[in-house]
């Protein structure tokens, strides 16, 4: 504990969906006397639309601290967050570091902290692909294999964190954060397809970001005819992460996904406005297969692999290959079933253990009160 016994907590974030994860846990800290929680934010996500826009979304109080490390390679980067927070965690000695989900910031903070022999807790723990080509899958083991405390947002990422050696003591099985999120905002995430004269449940949802999709221009491109052809069918829209702007710039992709509409990234609410009217979601973003999942919304995901399989043995997601999605897409779209896109009527959605809007409270009682959730 620190001067005046507060229980001091600092949060590292540094990527778009790592603002989104915080949230809850930042929310239920600050209603807790006796907790002085801080936010430093890595500076790896730094464009407004990336960064600022989620803060006020998300209704986050701002970073105590912006390491400003920005875009590198992933060594560059790496070693920016880890010699910066440093520097952060021995002028403001906290009592617990927590790092989240699976980006560059996380495993960069989480070795840090572990070393200063500062107590570690890992948000989002226990995810696996089984692909050592994605950065991410390197990002979770080391967090997870780091971390003091793990907190899981499914009973399946409790299990593969006990077959990899980690005993349950380590393991708080707490609930999905970015579900906390989606329910806590969704009231509030409305008109999203509207005021891109969208047709409400009948258009098409793009996110692509993924190195193994965007940085091949091969494969990019077989993924623009597919958007191109379903574009001549339906509406589709596509946001478009920055790593992603830059691939496009290459005309003989750009002009291969003609007829698609091209917007900026756009902030929270909006996104999770847009994912609830959308007749279907083409994605390759690890939080949209949840959310999709949790609204009922059905999801084609670009990839070979899945460190969220509940999302295709409980939920709406699939898994296709770059030349797939056009198929794919037209079999989800004509889904006989009532929940299916097109229908007026509600969406049938699984119910998951623990994807209940409560996920950031128990972590918060877990460090404040040492409860357990096995
Ligand atoms: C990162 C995470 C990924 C996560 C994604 C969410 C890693 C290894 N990857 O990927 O897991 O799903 O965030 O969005 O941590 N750029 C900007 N403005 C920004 C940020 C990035 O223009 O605010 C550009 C830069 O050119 C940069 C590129 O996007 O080089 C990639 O950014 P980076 O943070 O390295 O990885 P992401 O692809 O965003």
């Amino acid at each position: 504990m620190t001067a005046g016994s507060r229980l001091r907590i600092i949060s590292v974030v540094g990527a778009r969906p790592n603002f989104v994860k915080l949230a809850p846990v930042a929310h239920a800290l600050a209603r807790r006397a006796g907790v002085e929680h801080l936010i430093v934010h890595t500076g790896q996500h730094y464009d407004a639309l990336m960064s600022d826009a989620f803060f006020a979304d998300l209704e986050i109080p701002a970073p105590t601290v912006n390491l400003e490390v920005g875009s590198a390679s992933h060594a560059k980067q790496t070693a920016a967050v880890m010699e910066r927070f440093e520097d952060t965690c021995l002028a403001l000695e906290p009592d617990w570091v927590l790092v989240y989900g699976d980006v560059n910031s996380t495993a960069a903070a989480a070795l840090v902290a572990v070393k200063l022999g500062i107590k570690t807790a890992h948000v989002e723990a226990g995810l696996r692909s089984h692909d050592r080509s994605m950065p991410e899958e390197h990002n979770r083991i080391v967090a997870d294999h780091l971390a003091d405390l793990l907190f899981t947002p499914s009973r399946d990422a409790v299990a593969t964190l006990r077959g990899e050696g980690i005993p349950l003591e380590r393991i708080e099985f707490v609930g999905n954060v970015m579900i906390d999120t989606l329910i806590r905002l969704r009231g509030k995430a409305k008109g999203g397809a509207a005021r891109l004269g969208l047709p409400e449940r009948g258009f098409v949802l793009v996110t692509l970001h993924r190195p193994g999709n965007v940085d091949d221009p091969a494969v990019l491109g077989t993924i623009c005819q597919g958007l191109s052809a379903l574009a001549r069918e339906r509406p589709v829209v596509f946001p478009v992460h920055p790593r992603t702007r830059q691939r496009l710039a290459e005309p003989a992709l750009a002009q291969a996904l003609a007829g698609v509409r091209l917007v900026d990234p756009v902030p929270y609410l909006d996104m999770l406005s847009l994912i609830e009217s959308a007749a279907l979601v083409v994605t390759d973003s690890g939080g949209v297969q949840e959310e999709t999942t949790f609204l009922g919304v059905p999801c084609l995901t670009v990839r070979p692999n899945t460190e969220r399989p509940i999302t295709v043995t409980e939920g709406t997601n699939r898994l296709v290959g770059p030349g797939e999605i056009v198929g794919a897409a037209r079999r989800a779209l004509g889904d006989p079933r009532g929940a299916g896109p097109g229908s007026a009527g509600p969406r049938s959605a699984p119910v998951i253990e623990r994807w209940d809007g409560k996920a950031g409270e128990r972590i918060a009682e877990v460090l404040c009160d040492g409860k357990q959730y096995k």
